[in-house]
């Protein structure tokens, strides 16, 4: 596919479209022509607060309108995989929200069949895309902190616990792994790679989804991350890339940053300021346009090998804090 504008439309009209769409406005080339809400009031009202066309009371109807290229899939993530494969079938781009599905099966079928459509899609790790963690990894290419040995972080929230909130509920995706915790395991693949082996203990909530965690990741040559999230307890959200040489601090929030702290033995620590455009999701956004319109089918910064990586962890976390993830139904 090759066209100029870009034309998005917007799938699950809730709390984290309406950020994301707001970005829009920083974009050329790229705009949020339609969305698509389960109930057509719903729809309505956010094309109406958003300035958005088109709207569609199913997610089907989004698929079938010939007037968008890209599908952003704001669902809850047990939502994405039926979602995303109408999408697909329909022959759109799709960028699916983290998490990008609930099973590591679901997220291989999701990517085989975007693959055997040559459509585009990626997961909306918006972290990769911050300017700051860009120059995380160009530091660490430079060799600015000798060989990269280990990764810390932690992402807290105070939730307190309510089996009819989204983040206890398991028919939504519920607990931390999905919210949470995938942030610092992506975090550590982008810098370590693809852990050998996966220690998870962590705690459930009564209604089955955990609660809180800590997560040691082992690498080739004994490099390790170490991780800790939570839903009961607030934590700085901070990160640490600690090499032979030094080590990078990555401050609060370590998932959309607005600078990194460089430290090396016998100097001053420089800071590298690289503030987000936006709410910072104008980046993830900049970049699906750019693909797309090149006619592209993956991104080289959040390749789909990587969402496989980082869903194949969290499966066997999963597995060791005794959740069990099902994908649920959608209504299309
Ligand atoms: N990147 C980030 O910073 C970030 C932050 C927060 C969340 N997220 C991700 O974004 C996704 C959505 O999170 P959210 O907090 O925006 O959720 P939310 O406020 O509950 O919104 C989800 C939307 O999905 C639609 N939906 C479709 N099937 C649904 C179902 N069975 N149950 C409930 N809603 C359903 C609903 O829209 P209609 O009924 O109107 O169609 C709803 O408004 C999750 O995967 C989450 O991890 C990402």
């Amino acid at each position: 596919m090759a066209v100029d504008t870009v034309r998005w439309g917007i799938v699950g009209p809730g709390r984290i479209a309406g950020k994301v769409v707001r970005d829009f406005a920083h974009l050329e080339g790229a705009e949020a022509v339609g969305v698509a809400s389960r109930s057509a009031q719903r729809a309505s009202d956010f094309a109406t607060e958003h300035g958005i066309a088109r709207t569609h009371d199913s997610y089907g109807a989004l698929f079938a309108d010939p007037e968008v290229d890209v599908v952003y899939i704001a669902t809850p993530h047990p939502q994405h995989r039926a979602i995303a494969l109408a999408a697909i079938a329909a022959g759109k781009a799709v960028l699916v929200e983290k998490a990008f599905t609930v099973t590591p099966a679901a997220t291989r079928e999701v990517v085989a069949a975007a693959r055997a459509a040559g459509v585009f899609a990626m997961e909306a790790m918006w972290t990769r895309f911050q300017p700051a963690i860009v120059r995380l990894r160009e530091l660490i290419a430079d060799g600015a902190i000798g060989e990269v040995r280990a990764v810390q972080a932690d992402l807290g929230v105070r939730q307190p616990y309510d089996p009819s909130d989204r983040f206890y509920d398991p028919a939504v995706g519920g607990g931390a792994l999905f919210d949470l915790t995938v942030y610092p395991i992506s975090l550590a693949q982008m810098v370590l790679g693809e852990p050998d082996s996966v220690l998870a203990r962590g705690l459930l909530a009564p209604s089955g989804v955990d609660t809180e965690e800590s997560v040691l990741l082992t690498f080739p040559g004994g490099r390790t991350a170490s991780l800790f999230t939570s839903l009961q307890c607030l934590t700085p959200g901070q990160a640490r890339v600690v090499g032979t040489d030094g080590w990078i601090d990555v401050p609060p929030r370590f998932h959309h940053p607005d600078r990194v702290v460089l430290h090396r033995a016998g100097k001053d620590p420089e800071e590298f300021l690289a503030p987000a455009t936006g709410g910072g999701y104008f980046h993830e956004l900049e970049e699906v346009s750019v693909c797309v319109r090149d006619g592209r089918t993956e991104s080289a910064v959040m390749p789909l090998a990587d969402t496989i990586a980082v869903q194949d962890v969290m499966g066997l976390v999963a597995d060791q804090l005794g959740v069990h993830p099902q994908e649920g139904p959608a209504e299309l």
